[in-house]
Formats: structure tokens, sequence, C-alpha cells
């Protein structure tokens, strides 16, 4: 292989994988957190949160990101609105460090999303690991987890201005669908609905 193709290559080689957040990755989700940043990009006062429960109850915060029974307390949205938990579960954006997370969520018929949930994956990659293709990968991980949970479809929701987010999801088969009005917890703000069939 010629030199410089060698090097393309490696300087497109993404090696993150998605990780079941264990207690040995614990110190580096909390330094992320610490860092200012959110693992919620819409309530920032998450993070917060999440440190005193870590601080409190470790082994009980990492038991409340794996919960595929819905076992968990009621969810909060943006405007305090309280409404009850989906089954879902949270992964770890992980490339020998941490890098974000990346959450699925679904109705326990397979059915429709509730109007106040706002798509089936939600993600976020921390600063410092950004464009390097890790959420176009994580976002196709995290679609083989959709289908061994018996989805036949998932749908992602991204703010009319997220390019890179859009990017992520034209990459991994998205289809736009519409354009819409987020419901009124998200402040009845415009946003774009895409479809990933998952055959
Ligand atoms: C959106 C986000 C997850 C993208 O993560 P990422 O790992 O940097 O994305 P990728 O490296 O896989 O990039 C995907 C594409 O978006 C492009 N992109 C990344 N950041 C961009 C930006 N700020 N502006 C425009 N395009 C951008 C990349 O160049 C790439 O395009 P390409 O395939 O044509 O090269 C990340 O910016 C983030 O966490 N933002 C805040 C949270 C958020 O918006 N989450 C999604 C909510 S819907």
């Amino acid at each position: 292989m010629p030199q410089n193709e060698g090097a393309a290559e490696s300087a497109r080689d993404v090696t993150c994988e998605i990780m079941r957040p264990s207690m040995a990755m614990l110190p580096a989700y909390v330094a992320a957190l610490e860092g200012g940043w959110s693992p919620d990009n819409l309530r920032h006062a998450v993070a917060g949160e999440q440190l005193a429960h870590i601080e409190r109850d470790p082994e009980g915060f990492l038991a409340g990101l794996d919960d595929p029974e819905a076992k968990g307390p009621p969810m909060e949205l943006p405007n305090g609105l309280r409404v009850p938990r989906l089954p879902g579960f949270r992964r770890w954006i992980w490339d020998g460090e941490f890098c974000g997370t990346i959450g699925l969520r679904w109705p326990a018929d397979r059915g429709p999303l509730p109007p106040h949930v706002l798509g089936h994956i939600g993600y976020t990659i921390i600063p410092s690991k950004r464009r390097r293709g890790y959420a176009t990968r994580a976002l196709g991980l995290m679609l083989g987890e959709a289908r061994r949970v018996g989805l036949s479809y998932v749908e992602l929701t991204t703010d009319t201005d997220n390019d890179a987010s859009q990017k992520v999801i034209l990459a991994n088969g998205g289809v736009l669908v519409e354009r819409f009005v987020k419901h009124e917890a998200y402040g009845m703000a415009h946003g774009l609905r895409f479809r990933i069939e998952l055959h």
C-alpha cells in the first residue's frame, strides 16, 4: 500500500464502540460531567443531578442507565412535567476514553412513540471527541440494538439547524419524514423528524 494511502486511512479510522456503562468507566464519565458537559442537550441541570446521584449511590446510578423494563421513576421533561418512563437503555461511546452517550427507548408494545418523546434514539459526543465520525458509528451500532429489541424502524428528531446530527442520521440510512412542531414541553419549536427502516 502506498505510504500516503495508509496515512489517509488511519486519519479516517473510527475506533469507538458502544459499551454498557460500568464501574470501571464511571470516573471518566464523572470527569466529563465535572468538565461542564451534560448528557442532556436540553436540561443542563442534569449534569449536577447525576453527579449528586453518583456520589450518593454509584451502583444505583449505573443500574438506572440500563432499564429495558422501565422500572425507573417517571421522567422529567424540560418544562417540569413528569411522564411515565419508557423501556430503554444507555450506552457509553468509548474509544479507550469516554466520548459520549447514546440512548435507545421504545414503547413496550413497539408501537408509535408518544408525542412528548422526541425519537427512539438520542446521542451526544463530548466536545473534544467531535468530528471523528463517532456519532455516525455509534448510531450505526445502536441500530443493531434496536433490531434486537424488536423494532422495525426508529424515528429520530433534530433541531432544524443541527446540520451535524442530520448528517449522522442521513449517513445511517435516515429519510426525512416531516418538519413538525415539538410538544409543548419543548416550547413548540420546529424540528425535523427522520425515520430509519430496520429490515
Ligand atoms: C451532533 C453530534 C452528536 C455529532 O457528533 P460527531 O461525532 O461530531 O459527528 P460525526 O463526526 O459522526 O460527524 C457526522 C457529520 O457531521 C459533520 N459535522 C460534525 N460537526 C459538525 C458541525 N458542527 N457543523 C457541521 N457539520 C458537522 C461531520 O463533518 C460529518 O459529516 P461528513 O460525514 O460529511 O464528514 C455532536 O456535535 C454533538 O454531540 N452535539 C451536541 C448534542 C446534539 O446535538 N445531539 C444530537 C441531538 S439530535
